[in-house]
């Protein structure tokens, strides 16, 4: 650990008085700035839209595929052009490469790239104020010696130093567990996030009744497998139903979880927790059996389809979400047909689908019988063809369904609203005195690709 600041000196002096944080990644990346955001506020410092107001530039990496590490160093060469032309005057902007680039590579992001000053992972970030004071004193003596480095992952874990909850609005997250054990011989999740730790059931409903008092109407629980969540002898059907019931909470989410830990209590969940929307991300990656081994997903197609079998059996109305990788090592043509059939015999409501990128570090980097781009390429845009006709007949399948929405964000047209229904179709409306955080009777009118139109049943106030 080089240049690590104590613990103890987690006050920070003469800060700069402005930051921005970028996410690049998942919903836990995304989290993670929010909480790393709040450790800034926390310092007296205020967050700006722009990385070009702001004196620390926090850059909050995702590792997952080739493209996604490398706008990192394509973000920071901006940022120092940006300087240079600002003039000396301004100076650089202290610049903190947190996430799981940062974890993985920690101290060679900094010899890549010297403009960096801080590199710190995501079970080490409650300490980032101490390591900006650290790179702040660093910078004021010339930059002199290595960057500040924290990719520790403590024991004791972060949840512990972080500040309370501030109100997030109406739609919020709550990280239940990190981490991932299950070792995807294509992923370097396991690698960046260290092993699957879950957070205390005690913890987990206050923090979630802070939220709802802070005016959260729905959360959704996130963590890399969420499913796999346990305390004791409670299992994570039964953190949904003691969240579900936390008073004001309307709406509760989870993302993502594993096809083979999706449980007994857990279909039951789904069918009797009214809160529960009927909504299941739930990835399966291929759809060839052979391919999944290889992948070391340790569920088959046959196993997936029968989970689904038996969630449409209690919850008929789930709507399915998935990701899928094509283009696996050795992944044949009938394995991608595999796939294609799969997409068919679901139905999915959205999914996510990605060109296999080899990681270092990972088992299906060093595997025989890499595919070139072209077929990966080739494969993806069948693929996604597929998935988006789906999503527009499953929007379309839906008009007519009177349901609610809770209204997030405003529209690109004046007036107009929008929300996400119970399946999380965005759907846009036009009702004169709702505002962001109202729940709204809707009737579906219209579905498209990505959305749906919807009319309000009620009508609007004088
Ligand atoms: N924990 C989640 C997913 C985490 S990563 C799960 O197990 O489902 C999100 C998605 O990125 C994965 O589901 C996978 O589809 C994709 N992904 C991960 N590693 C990848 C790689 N090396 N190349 C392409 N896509 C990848
Ligand atoms: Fe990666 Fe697999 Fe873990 Fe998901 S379950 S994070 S894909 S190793
Ligand atoms: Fe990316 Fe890390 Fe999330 S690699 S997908 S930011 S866990």
């Amino acid at each position: 650990m080089r240049g690590k600041p104590s613990e103890t000196c987690a006050h920070v002096t003469n800060q700069p008085a402005r930051f921005h944080v970028k996410s690049f990644g998942c919903q836990m990346n995304v989290h993670d700035s929010e909480r790393m955001s709040d450790l800034l506020m926390g310092e007296g410092m205020t967050a700006v839209d722009s990385a070009d107001d702001a004196d620390v530039i926090v850059l909050n990496t995702c590792h997952i595929r080739e493209k996604a590490t490398e706008k990192l160093f394509s973000d920071i060469g901006r940022i120092e052009k940006r300087a240079r032309q600002a003039g000396p005057g301004r100076g650089k902007p202290l610049i903190v490469a947190a996430g799981c680039v940062a974890q993985a590579e920690g101290g060679e992001i900094a010899a890549r790239a010297p403009a960096v000053d801080v590199v710190v992972g995501p079970l080490a970030y409650h300490r980032l104020p101490a390591l900006v004071t650290a790179a702040r004193a660093r910078a004021e003596a010339g930059g002199a010696g290595p960057a500040v480095v924290d990719t520790d992952m403590p024991a004791e874990g972060k949840f512990g130093h972080l500040p309370a909850r501030r109100p997030t609005g109406a739609s919020a997250f709550l990280t239940i567990q990190e981490g991932c054990d299950k070792f995807c011989t294509f992923c370097v999740v396991p690698y960046t996030r260290g092993p699957e730790v879950s957070r205390p059931l005690a913890a987990l409903v206050a923090e979630a009744e802070a939220l709802v008092a802070g005016g959260a109407v729905e959360i959704t629980l996130i963590g890399q497998n969420v499913n796999a969540w346990s305390d004791g002898a409670a299992d994570f059907a039964t953190l949904l139903r003691a969240v579900a019931a936390v008073p004001g909470l309307a709406r509760l989410r989870y993302t993502t979880s594993h096809p083979r830990d999706m449980n007994e209590a857990l279909l039951r969940a789904h069918a009797e927790v009214p809160a529960l929307m009927p909504y299941l991300h739930l990835p399966v990656q291929s759809g060839s059996s052979r391919v999944l081994k290889a992948m070391n997903r340790a569920h088959t197609r046959e196993s997936y389809l029968e989970t689904l079998r038996a969630l449409r059996a209690v919850r008929p109305d789930i709507a399915l979400s998935g990701d899928f990788i094509v283009g696996f090592p050795g992944e044949t043509e009938a394995d991608f047909e595999d796939t294609l059939s799969i997409v068919e015999e679901v139905g999915y409501a959205q999914a996510y689908s990605f060109k296999y990128s080899p990681r270092p570090g990972t088992p299906a980097a060093a595997m025989a019988g890499q595919l070139d781009e072209a077929v990966k390429d080739a494969r993806l845009a069948r693929l996604q063809a597929a998935i988006g006709a789906q999503a527009l007949a499953f929007n379309k399948a839906t008009v007519g369904r009177r349901t609610t929405i809770l209204l997030e964000r405003p529209g690109r047209k004046p007036g107009q609203l929008i929300g996400k229904t119970p399946w999380l179709q965005s759907a846009v409306i036009e009702q004169p005195g709702a505002k962001i955080g109202d729940l709204v009777e809707i009737e579906i009118m219209e579905g498209f690709a990505n959305s749906v139109a919807a009319r309000p049943l009620v009508p609007a106030a004088a």
